[in-house]
């Protein structure tokens, strides 16, 4: 017991030697989504490369580093690339980040990601504020074995996984920004394979309005913590089965990028807010 503790401890402690800002909010960039740093001022990268235990991603398009910057002279801390449990495998290694940023002091996450549209209505280029999950990873949960309880209770509650307060906050700054942002129920399945259309066709009868491959591990890890969590998903293609064409990385990343604009306006104008 406290293993874990100790180890994303003595990791926020190798990052705070080299950036010893305090830090409230962490945001976590998806595929494709890295461009929001740009927004930021003052600031300091660290690659994931450079800090001894920090899990780092081999994904092509995700860049690798930690960024602490500034928005209207407030700090924030970025993670600009995430590992995903399909590379690894392994659930605990995918959360590590989530515990060191709340080893560094963040007690607010928003995390974002690149996901399809399982909503017919839905379209690819459109933003959704993620409203609530369904945990398809069959291989469970990040917080099977031993509970630390330095994090958080056995049982953690669910009920509100994605905070109504900073949710608010991003729908209202979508609204005066004129950006339409969609709202719905996040699926998280491993991947890597993209869904079948049968898939998603289950997903959707389940509640599923997104399909993507990540942020439902951090999502637990972050509640387990009583950390306040806020989600957005970048819908950058129609799921399987209702998109027309076979679905690739290179077109996830390509919608991506034309959505920036939007996704970065709407970040720094929601984030400027509750920072
Ligand atoms: N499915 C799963 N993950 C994704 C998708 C998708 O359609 N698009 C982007 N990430």
């Amino acid at each position: 017991m406290g293993q874990l503790y100790d180890v994303a401890k003595e990791i926020a402690d190798r990052i705070r030697a080299k950036c010893d800002r305090k830090v409230d909010l962490c945001v976590v960039l998806g595929s494709g989504l890295g461009a929001f740093v740009d927004a930021l001022d003052n600031q300091v990268v660290i690659p994931y490369a450079e800090i001894e235990g920090f899990p780092t991603s081999s994904v092509h398009g995700h860049a690798g580093n930690l960024v602490f910057g500034q928005l209207n002279g407030k700090d924030l801390v970025v993670m600009q690339g995430r590992v995903h449990f399909y590379e690894c495998g392994d659930l605990k290694r995918v959360t590590l980040p989530v515990r060191i940023l709340y080893c560094l002091g963040c007690r607010r996450m928003i995390v974002t990601n690149a996901a399809g549209a399982a909503n017919p209505a839905f379209n690819a280029g459109e933003l959704m504020l993620i409203t609530d999950h369904l945990n398809m990873m069959m291989a469970g949960s990040p917080l099977i074995g031993l509970n630390e309880d330095k994090f958080g209770e056995r049982f953690p509650d669910m009920s509100e996984a994605y905070n109504h307060e900073m949710s608010d906050i991003l729908r209202q700054t979508a609204k005066s920004l004129g950006i339409l942002l969609r709202e719905g129920v996040y699926c998280a399945s491993h991947g890597p394979e993209y869904e079948t259309p049968a898939e998603v066709r289950l997903f959707q009868k389940l509640g599923a309005d997104a399909v993507g491959m990540s942020t439902v591990p951090e999502v637990v890890v972050a509640n387990h913590m009583c950390m306040k969590v806020a989600g957005i998903s970048c819908l950058t293609n129609k799921a399987a089965g209702l998109s027309e064409t076979k679905l690739s990385h290179a077109e996830v990343m390509e919608c991506g990028r034309k959505v920036a604009k939007d996704f970065v306006n709407l970040l720094r104008e929601g984030v400027a807010k509750m920072l």
